[in-house]
């Protein structure tokens, strides 16, 4: 097969890399925002942190259903089974959380009573009512979730660079085109 019709697609690729960047600035910025004290940095975080969730809820949706319409190649037959299964497994677990947990610190933020404005351009409506003991194990839910998925992107950054520079096959440059 050559290599244009085995990479991915200019619409895949456009989604992915906005991801990419979108994900690898607001984790950090949550894991930080939470650590500094209050003051201005603090609010900014915040503010970039739920605003960025918010579009990365929409951008996967989006997303999926650009890829039901083009469905992306298989990976080669050359790769192992297993290897091929385990992509396929973390990719499907990181489209749940990419969806799964901007919608928990919607709904935990809503229950904590605060606003959430996205990007300063419109206001989301709160999912629920005021309710403190909720926000609090929804928060926890949402920081477990937030570690699990950051081991999930170490490991698929791991596995993208060992095929790139210890195996020297394609997979990196399918997803570069
Ligand atoms: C893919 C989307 C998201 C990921 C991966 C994510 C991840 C995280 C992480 C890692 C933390 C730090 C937890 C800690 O160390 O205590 C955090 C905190 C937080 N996130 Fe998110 N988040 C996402 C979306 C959102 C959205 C959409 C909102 C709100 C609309 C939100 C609201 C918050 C809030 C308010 C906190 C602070 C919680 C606290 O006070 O303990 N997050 N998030
Ligand atoms: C940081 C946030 C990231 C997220 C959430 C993410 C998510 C994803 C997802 C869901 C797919 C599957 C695409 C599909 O077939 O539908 C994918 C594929 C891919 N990603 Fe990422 N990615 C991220 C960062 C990166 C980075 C930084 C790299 C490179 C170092 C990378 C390299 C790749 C490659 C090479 C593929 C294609 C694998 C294949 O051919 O099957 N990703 N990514």
């Amino acid at each position: 097969m050559s290599r244009d019709t085995y990479r991915y697609g200019g619409g895949a690729r456009l989604f992915h890399w906005v991801t990419a960047g979108l994900v690898l600035a607001m984790v950090p910025a949550g894991f930080v925002m939470v650590r500094v004290g209050p003051g201005s940095l603090q609010n900014s975080l915040f503010d970039f942190h739920r605003s960025a969730g918010a579009v990365l809820m929409v951008l996967t949706l989006a997303r999926l259903f650009w890829r039901l319409r083009h469905p992306p190649q298989p990976l080669p037959d050359a790769m192992p089974v297993w290897q091929r299964r385990a992509a396929g497994i973390v990719h499907a677990l990181l489209y749940g959380f990419l969806l799964l947990n901007p919608l928990i610190g919607w709904v935990a933020t809503s229950a904590y009573g605060a606003s959430i404005e996205v990007f300063g351009l419109f206001t989301l409506p709160p999912l629920t009512g005021q309710d403190r003991e909720l926000a609090a194990s929804l928060f926890r839910l949402h920081m477990a979730l937030g570690l699990a998925f950051t081991a999930l992107i170490f490991l698929h950054i791991g596995a993208a660079l060992h095929h790139h520079f210890v195996l020297r096959d394609d997979t990196l440059r399918r997803m570069l085109g």
